[in-house]
């Protein structure tokens, strides 16, 4: 069904892989349509609670957008494109949890669509970056804007203006993956946070995201008012009577997502 992406569900967890494994996973139109076209049927799709994003093969998560796609390309055409394929907004935007597995390189758009996401956790041979300055241009996907919130001004004006690539274990000091580990313990490691999360009542899952994400987005007052709704919002589900009852009767709760 889909030519660039392959989508597999494991138990609650669906795991999304871009997979242009020659061009080294790079983010062409096609790739991007399909990545939307994704998300919207997992949006629906109530037995997947979390889902992971990966690149194909042994050497790049996403190299950045195709840039053989941008030679000859009129700023209004550029325009067009980004509007139409907004793949990092419908990431962040996206009701359940996204867990970006950073395989390898992890540059330009790629780094952009791992900062859409809500948790990074790379391979210690992963490299990361944004390196548009070096082709005349900046970055498109919200780089400037959701990288310099999750590291800092300083930070991410050093990584965009110079766009230097830094290791795994660098972008682990500045807070820009939340994990390293080591190349043959990415999988069981990512699979094991999924599942972890995946166990949790989606209600709350969505209401959490949400409220983090308004962080960025409002002001402190505005922030807190939201929390507050978010959470009264919890206890109209039954995974909240779920969850208390489970605690005093000293059991897991079994959350079936109502
Ligand atoms: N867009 C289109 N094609 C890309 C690509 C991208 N962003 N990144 C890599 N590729 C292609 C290469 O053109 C090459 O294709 P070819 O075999 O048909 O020539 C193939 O992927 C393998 O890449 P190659 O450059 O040969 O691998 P490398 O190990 O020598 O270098 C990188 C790896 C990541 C350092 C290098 O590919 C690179 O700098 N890519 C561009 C990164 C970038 O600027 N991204 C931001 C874009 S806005």
């Amino acid at each position: 069904m889909y030519e660039n992406v392959i989508l597999e569900r494991r138990g609650r967890v669906a795991v999304l892989t871009i997979n242009r494994p020659d061009k080294l996973n790079a983010l062409n139109i096609a790739t991007r349509n399909e990545i939307v076209a994704v998300f919207d049927e997992l949006r629906s799709d109530a037995e997947v609670r979390v889902v992971v994003i990966t690149g194909s093969g042994e050497k790049a998560f996403i190299a950045g957008a195709d840039i053989s796609e941008f030679a000859g390309r009129t700023a209004h055409q550029q325009r067009e494109v980004m509007r139409s394929s907004r793949v990092f907004s419908v990431i962040e935007d996206f009701p359940k949890p996204v867990i970006a597995r950073i395989n390898g390189f992890c540059l330009g758009g790629g780094c952009e669509l791992a900062l859409g996401c809500d948790i990074r956790i790379a391979s210690s041979n992963a490299k990361l970056g944004q390196p548009e300055i070096n082709l005349g241009i900046i970055p498109g996907g919200g780089g400037t804007q959701r990288l310099t919130r999750l590291v800092g001004e300083g930070k991410a004006m050093e990584l965009i203006l110079t766009g230097k690539i830094i290791t795994a274990q660098d972008a682990l000091e500045i807070g820009l993956v939340n994990e390293v580990v080591a190349p043959e313990e990415l999988d069981a490691r990512v699979m094991e946070l999924a599942n972890q999360i995946a166990e949790k009542s989606p209600i709350a899952l969505q209401a959490a995201k949400e409220s983090v994400k308004t962080a960025a987005r409002a002001n402190l007052r505005e922030g807190l008012e939201r929390e507050v709704d978010l959470f009264a919002l919890c206890f109209a589900s039954e995974d909240k009577e779920e969850g208390v009852r489970a605690f005093l009767e000293k059991r897991k709760p079994e959350f079936t997502g109502r």
